[in-house]
């Protein structure tokens, strides 16, 4: 299957990135949000990536139009998504919403479809098991930004079939991404290994063994690290690594991945990293 006919539902920040590579590697995106603002938004940041693109020369100047005229939008999902070959639903991390999303992609996309979730952190099993094709239901776990990152999780759960890991893959493939096959464990392998840092890095904050800064210098110029464990959560959001850690807590059962009261805190204070413009740094 070739899977020529694509849909992506949630426009936010992940959305836009996914429906941005899907166009400029030649396939059709319907780009679909219950907020017709969010998808204005995202339709001028796929434009002004594009142009940051040509700037680098990463791609050719009559890319930006032929990705563009590839992207429709729709506020109705189920209208969205009539004639897709893939879906790839990136809308919040609420289970609930999750489950009525996929409810609705079921309903009303094709009956070969494959349906992907971008989740961070929800069991793709547990969304299979919301369908009525759980085998064609897989995850496709994007990093941020999506045209700069070079991975894409793939993650099959428990039903998920040969074929359908073999198109999602042959997709990543296309999109010159790396695709990594992982199981359907919480946090698959990125968040597994990630969040246990950052969590250590911020118990090293409250137990005073070293300041924000020094901690962040220790991991790139002690550990070629590119980006400092604190610097990074804050990039993240740390209500999203406090969520994606409880998980991992609560699912996998063991205390290693309990999130550090200084995390809580600063979670509960509002101190969410640079969208707020305060977390471990400042950001003016
Ligand atoms: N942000 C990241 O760095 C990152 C990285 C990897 C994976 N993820 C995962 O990607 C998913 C999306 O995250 P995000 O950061 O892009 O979120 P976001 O909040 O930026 O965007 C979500 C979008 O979904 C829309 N939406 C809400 N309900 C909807 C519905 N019922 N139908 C259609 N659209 C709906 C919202 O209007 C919003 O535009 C989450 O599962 C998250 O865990 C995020």
């Amino acid at each position: 299957m070739s899977a020529q006919h694509t849909a992506v539902v949630g426009a936010g920040t992940m959305g836009n990135g996914i429906a941005h590579v899907l166009a400029l590697h030649g396939y059709d995106v319907a780009l679909i949000d219950v907020d017709a603002d969010r998808l204005d938004a995202a339709t001028a940041t796929i434009a002004e990536n594009l142009d940051r693109q040509i700037e680098k020369e990463t791609i050719a100047p009559a890319a930006k139009n032929a990705a563009l005229d590839r992207i429709s939008t729709a506020t109705d999902t189920a209208a969205g998504v009539l004639e897709a070959e893939l879906v790839v639903e990136a809308v919040p991390e609420e289970q609930e919403l999750k489950a009525e999303v996929f409810g609705t992609l079921d309903r009303h996309a094709p009956d070969d479809a494959l349906l992907a979730s971008n989740t961070s952190s929800i069991s793709i099993t547990w969304i299979g098991a919301q369908t009525e094709r759980p085998s064609q239901v897989i995850g496709m776990h994007f990093f941020n930004p999506v045209p700069v990152m070079g991975l894409v999780e793939v993650v099959r759960g428990q039903r998920t079939s040969d074929a359908t890991f073999a198109t999602v893959e042959t997709v990543a493939g296309a999109l010159d991404k790396t695709a990594v096959e992982v199981e359907d464990y919480p946090g698959f392998v990125s968040n597994r290994v990630l969040m246990p840092m950052i969590n250590e890095a911020i118990f090293c904050v409250m137990e005073g063994v070293a300041e924000p800064e020094d901690i962040d210098t220790v991991m790139t110029l002690g550990m070629n690290h590119p980006m400092g464990p604190l610097t990074l959560a804050d990039f993240i959001g740390l209500d999203v690594c406090l969520d994606i850690l409880e998980v991992m807590h609560e699912d996998l059962g063991d205390d290693k991945y309990r999130p550090c009261p200084l995390l809580r805190r600063k979670v509960t204070a509002g101190e969410l990293g640079r969208k707020t413009g305060q977390g471990f740094f400042s950001y003016e």
